[in-house]
């Protein structure tokens, strides 16, 4: 049986032009076409997953038979071989190392982090005020991870250094990605930031880890763990190398994902008054007014609700894989070499697992209705052994933000600034000013 093709697809450009015009309008109709559909980027065939089970198939159950595909190779000239990039044996024992990092009672730790970050932030806020919600909620997020990441004196350096470049990385490196090679060597603007950004977070971060490697302290953060770290078989600890590209991979996965939930999720309250309600209703009556603390994050189940359906509504666009082995996959034979694409995006906006998705409705995510859900149609973190290494850090750094906002606050859209949603690989408010109102 021939794969179908998906329409409009253009001479020697393929998809690529009604992919980047219409975005999730193009990958949300694929549906109509077929389970898997080809979609081709510029010259390169892909098969395009369009239904949860074969997704859960690629991603977990044939798992071991694919690698992270063409999009994640364009970001290998800054991310190296850190976790999100690698692939086979060498991600298997990078990732038994690096996963401690953010087991249960580490999360614990960094949460006092994030309550003191969020009480901070929403401290220097004033009656009135007009806050760009979505650049605090980006400083706050560098703040977290930042942390976490680093502990000492110097590595209040790096994250000041993180705070001016990272989002200048992330941004130039998803238009590198989406754009032909030569364009990353143009003398423009964008490409002399990008490099002056990287160059200045290599030199601090290779000097952070130089002077741990003086010290040889173990000071209870992340890179103590990277450097501390020893291959279980061999006792191999990580060069310099590796460890820079951990950092910077988990600062690059770690942060603007987090901040753009973070502002969605204070869009959304302020766009629905009952989901507010029973918001404050419930963090009310779970913290009485004390500060939030890491044992009152599973208390607040309605808050993860409203989370949930925030990363349902807002998640990462299209992710890609390679076969590294003949698969077959909903009766197609899919030979070795295959790119294959899986849109969480589309997944999450299928009527068929999600009635009129385009509502948002935390109820979904009640736990007696949640159940019902096929597996594969919800994958905000992905899913297998690729799975985000940072999804229970990022819940618990959202659940105590929202509860330290709303305990003292309502954040009121300013209405003659529409929001519109700006697409690059996720989904980003193009702005979130918002006045915020003291709650007496
Ligand atoms: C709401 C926030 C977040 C979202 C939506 C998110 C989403 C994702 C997704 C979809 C993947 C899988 C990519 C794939 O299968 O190709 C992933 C992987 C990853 N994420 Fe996250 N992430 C978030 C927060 C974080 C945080 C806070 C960290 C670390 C501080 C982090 C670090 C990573 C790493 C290192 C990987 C690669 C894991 C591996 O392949 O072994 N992420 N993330």
């Amino acid at each position: 049986m021939a794969v179908p093709v998906a329409p409009s697809r253009w001479p020697l450009l393929g998809h690529t032009p009604s992919m980047l015009r219409r975005r999730f309008a193009f990958t949300d109709s694929l549906r109509e076409h077929g389970e898997i559909v080809r979609v081709d980027l510029g010259p390169m065939p892909t098969f395009f997953v369009t239904n949860p089970e074969l997704t859960h198939r690629v991603l977990v159950t044939e798992g071991a038979s694919f690698r992270k595909g063409a999009m994640f190779d364009k970001f290998r000239p800054y991310l190296g071989n850190g976790l999100v990039l690698s692939n086979g044996p060498f991600h298997r024992s990078q990732r038994r190392l690096i996963q401690p990092a953010f087991h249960r009672d580490r999360i614990a730790r960094y949460a006092e982090t994030m309550v003191r970050a969020a009480t901070e932030l929403t401290g220097s806020w004033q009656p009135g005020e007009i806050r760009e919600i979505d650049k605090d909620m980006q400083g706050l997020a560098v703040t977290v991870v930042g942390e976490a990441l680093f502990s000492t004196e110097m590595g209040k350096r790096a994250i000041d250094e993180v705070r001016r470049s990272i989002f200048v990385v992330i941004k130039q490196g998803m238009i590198r990605a989406l754009s032909p090679s030569f364009v990353e060597k143009l003398p423009v603007p964008g490409n002399r930031a990008f490099d002056g950004a990287i160059e200045r977070m290599r030199a601090i971060v290779l000097e952070v880890i130089e002077s741990w490697r003086t010290d040889g302290v173990d000071h209870g953060d992340v890179l103590s763990m990277l450097l501390l770290a020893q291959d279980e078989d061999t006792g191999a600890t990580m060069t310099d190398q590796q460890t820079y590209d951990e950092v910077l991979t988990l600062l690059t996965a770690g942060i603007e994902t987090t901040a753009l939930a973070l502002s969605w999720i204070f869009h959304e309250i302020a766009r629905n008054p009952e989901v507010a309600q029973r918001l404050y209703a419930e963090i009310d009556t779970v913290l009485a007014g004390r500060p939030v603390g890491v044992a009152d994050v599973p208390k607040l189940t309605y808050t993860l609700q409203v989370v949930n359906e925030v990363l349902r509504m807002y998640p990462i666009w299209i992710l890609m894989r390679r076969a590294t082995a003949d698969v077959e996959l909903g009766g197609e034979h899919i030979p070795a070499g295959t790119e294959v694409i899986i849109s969480p995006h589309a997944l999450h906006f299928d009527p068929r697992s999600y009635p009129d998705p385009g509502r948002f409705d935390p109820d979904r995510w009640d736990p007696g209705r949640a159940g019902d859900l096929p597996k594969g149609a919800f994958i905000p973190f992905g899913a297998g052994t690729r799975q985000c290494v940072g999804n229970v850090f990022a819940q618990t750094e959202i659940i105590i933000t929202v509860a330290t906002v709303l305990t003292n606050w309502r954040l009121v859209p300013v209405p003659e600034q529409p929001v519109r949603v700006k697409f690059t690989s996720a989904a980003y408010p193009s702005r979130l000013p918002m006045t915020a109102v003291p709650r007496t």
